[in-house]
């Protein structure tokens, strides 16, 4: 969601300095700044996703461990971690349980306090001027102590109690830190060892995508602690060795005040590998495993190749917004609730091979600055992605940030500006930082832009999309499909997208007679009639089957439909309804599509009971 770009970018400049002279003269009183700390706070609470949880890693850390002298955290796993487990954290001789006591998990452990007073000015960037951070590191997860149930009915002197995390392997150590007095004025009580990753090496997180529109090569790019080439085994004995890329913390982008990518929310990705596998037919099924005898072998997996551009037959799901769930009870900086239903049910999808290949346009991860939540996302989606290429969209939760060269200055990439993105998946684009591609498929022409680049006319971006448009070959590929991350119609209210970009883009689509536009952003399911300048220019008629039908061989306008419903907390619709909007959803789920040369057929399927809520055709 969006934003006041520009009056939170001045507020935030003009505060900052009016803070950091006040804080240099040491006589600010008190009053004054609890008045500014709550105005700061309201003011970034809708930008950066500032929430109780996020603030934590900005307040001096009280050492209140004397008032628990025999507190003792156990681990259950004693060896090495495994890539992939639940760990039970038990506290003991807690001398007073409280409803505030609460255990982060801190990667990598031993974290260094001390040096972050120096950067107090830094931590600004939330509002929360209340306390400046110690700890420097930001937790990638947390929970309440009172998870479990017997926690605070302790009546002995010495109580205790036992938390479950899900850890996955992300390459560095993580300690276990046990803290009291809620988020918001921690103190810290106790810290476990440090516990390492029994292969920090260990090549993960594989996922797939397209290269072009043959379907007979597919890029498989994965996560690894190690920088040496690796090797993807697939065909019965073809071996192609990996390209090695990563990037710093030098590589995000910062404004007037250090983004949270920039510093409190880094955390090494390691190495991120990709390969090419070549001589492979569309529409087929094979398998492939990857890593090296260094670093060892990721399992067997099978995976299908799309099908080939200009033959007939197409099945692809398509969806924004999906972001992470945790498999545990923790608090993380940014949870999307509805991701991990969304993504088990096209798990399933995909197991029945109902699926050759999936589009995910924008607000991919929602690491947003904090990037052990990358690794997260990328093991959420295995199921899927490794599986089926997975084609992207770049979203404002990708690239945006003030003075970043985005279209729309807000924070919302925490300081990303889209690298990490680009890293992790690698699409068909021309360059970096240029996130537009199209690609065919079967029947469809996919045309794929970017809302948070330059989409006037005569920019870059305006030009190639308007000539990639205009090639198609409609022959070949009858369906002409366009997608992006912001829309151009949605119902709800807050409407973050200027009427300038529908009034640049949209003569376009209609020019080029496209069928259907997908965008994400808004977070729920609505679909329009055949539009053109707000107005509906034709309305679809039911089939025999009692389906809303758009006949395009009296071809009017393009269909639009905001599928922003696949993970982050849904949005409500207004009760008026625009005589453009035909159907309208807040859940859960993702949009089902099938084309033959004649039929675009396309579904919305709620996803924790897999019904079909909303259907729709197009014919020509
Ligand atoms: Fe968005």
């Amino acid at each position: 969601m969006e934003s006041s770009n520009f009056v939170l970018k001045h507020v935030t400049i003009l505060l900052f300095f009016f803070i950091s002279s006040s804080i240099s003269a040491t006589t600010f009183p008190s009053s004054s700044l609890d008045r500014i700390v709550t105005h700061t706070k309201s003011a970034h609470k809708n930008f950066t996703a500032v929430s109780e949880f996020r603030l934590i890693n900005r307040r001096i850390l009280k050492d209140c461990s004397v008032l628990n002298p025999v507190l003792k955290i156990n681990i259950s796993s004693n060896s090495r971690l495994s890539d992939d487990q639940f760990v039970t954290v038990t506290v003991t001789g807690v001398s007073n349980p409280s409803d505030g006591d609460w255990v982060a998990m801190i990667s990598p452990a031993n974290s260094n306090v001390e040096t972050c007073i120096l950067n107090e000015f830094y931590y600004l960037q939330t509002g929360d001027t209340a306390k400046l951070p110690l700890l420097c590191h930001y937790p990638v997860k947390a929970q309440y102590m009172k998870n479990d149930p017997n926690y605070l009915n302790c009546k002995t002197e010495e109580c205790s109690g036992s938390i479950k995390f899900h850890v996955i392997n992300i390459r560095s150590d993580i300690e276990f830190v046990f803290f009291s007095n809620g988020f918001l004025d921690p103190c810290i009580v106790g810290r476990s060892t440090p516990l390492s990753f029994a292969n920090p090496k260990k090549p993960l997180y594989g996922h797939l995508s397209s290269i072009d529109s043959t379907g007979t090569s597919m890029k498989l790019t994965w996560v690894s602690g190690d920088k040496v080439p690796q090797h993807v085994h697939y065909l019965d004995g073809k071996t192609v060795t990996s390209t090695v890329t990563t990037f710093s913390q030098a590589d995000m982008c910062s404004s007037v005040l250090p983004s949270p990518a920039k510093d409190f929310g880094w955390h090494d990705p390691g190495f991120i590998h990709s390969a090419i596998m070549t001589g492979l037919k569309p529409s087929s099924t094979y398998s492939y495993k990857y890593g090296s005898n260094l670093v060892g072998w990721s399992e067997q997996i099978q995976f299908s190749t799309p099908p080939a551009g200009g033959s007939d037959e197409l099945k692809f799901i398509a969806f924004g917004d999906m972001g992470k769930t945790p498999l545990d009870a923790s608090e993380e900086h940014y949870i999307q609730p509805g991701a991990l239903s969304v993504i088990k049910a096209i798990t399933k999808e995909v197991n029945t091979n109902n699926v050759n290949s999936v589009f995910h346009i924008g607000d991919i991860s929602y690491a947003t600055g904090f990037l052990a939540e990358w690794d997260f996302f990328l093991h959420l989606i295995k199921p899927v992605a490794s599986r089926v290429s997975y084609m992207t969209a770049i979203g404002n939760h990708e690239r945006d940030y003030i003075d970043s060269g985005s279209v729309y200055e807000t924070p919302d990439s925490g300081g990303e500006c889209g690298v990490p993105y680009e890293t992790y998946f690698p699409m068909p684009t021309a360059a970096k930082d240029k996130p537009w591609y199209s690609i065919e498929q079967a029947s469809v022409h996919f045309t794929i832009i970017s809302t948070e680049h330059n989409w006037s006319p005569n920019s870059e971006q305006y030009e190639w999309m308007k000539n990639d448009m205009a090639s198609v070959n409609r022959q070949n590929t009858p369906w002409l499909i366009f997608m992006g991350h912001r829309p151009m119609y949605t119902s709800t209210k807050g409407l973050s997208v200027g009427r300038k970009f529908t009034d640049d883009v949209e003569p376009l689509l209609l020019e080029n007679k496209v069928d259907l536009v997908l965008f994400g952003h808004e977070h729920n399911y609505e679909r329009t009639c055949s539009i053109y300048e707000r107005q509906c220019k034709a309305m679809p008629t039911k089939d025999q089957n009692g389906i809303d039908t758009y006949d395009n061989r009296n071809y009017t306008a393009p269909v639009h439909a905001v599928i922003g419903m696949a993970g982050f907390k849904l949005d409500k619709f207004p009760n008026k309804i625009q005589s453009w909007s035909l159907k309208r959803i807040a859940e859960f789920g993702y949009l089902r599509a099938h084309a033959t040369r004649n039929d675009l057929n396309l579904e919305f399927v709620k996803s924790d009971t897999r019904q079909v809520q909303d259907s729709f055709r197009i014919t020509k």
